[in-house]
């Protein structure tokens, strides 16, 4: 969803109005196309991914992923001015507090086998 809000706001963007916004950098690598990383140009890599058989480490780094996914929306939200940025980005950090409420059922579950 977030690479498709880029895509949107981007691809009808002129030189200047990329310009405005400080996107010299990504334009010169990636032009309008769409190149996952994060803020500050760290790009995307499954190296971020990690799995153990033990399910409450696993279930662990997942909520943690979930409420940093959660803040990272929160500090989106908080620099975005348009409506129709601000509301796909409430609807996905509430997705990603219904994640981690999800994954917290799991983790009890799990810790009342006796993981
Ligand atoms: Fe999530």
């Amino acid at each position: 969803m977030i690479g498709s809000m880029v895509h949107q706001l981007i691809e009808n963007a002129t030189i200047d109005e990329i310009k405005a916004a400080g996107l010299e950098s990504y334009y010169t690598d990636h032009k309008k196309g769409i190149y996952p990383m994060n803020a500050s140009g760290v790009p995307f890599t499954a190296a971020y991914l990690e799995s153990t058989s033990d399910p409450i480490a696993n279930l662990s780094e997942d909520m943690a992923a979930e409420q940093k996914a959660r803040a990272t929306y929160e500090n989106l939200i908080d620099l975005a001015t348009d409506p129709e940025v601000i509301g796909p980005l409430l609807f996905l950090r509430q997705r990603e507090v219904v994640h981690f409420n999800r994954f917290h059922e799991l983790y009890d579950y799990y810790k009342k086998k006796g993981y």
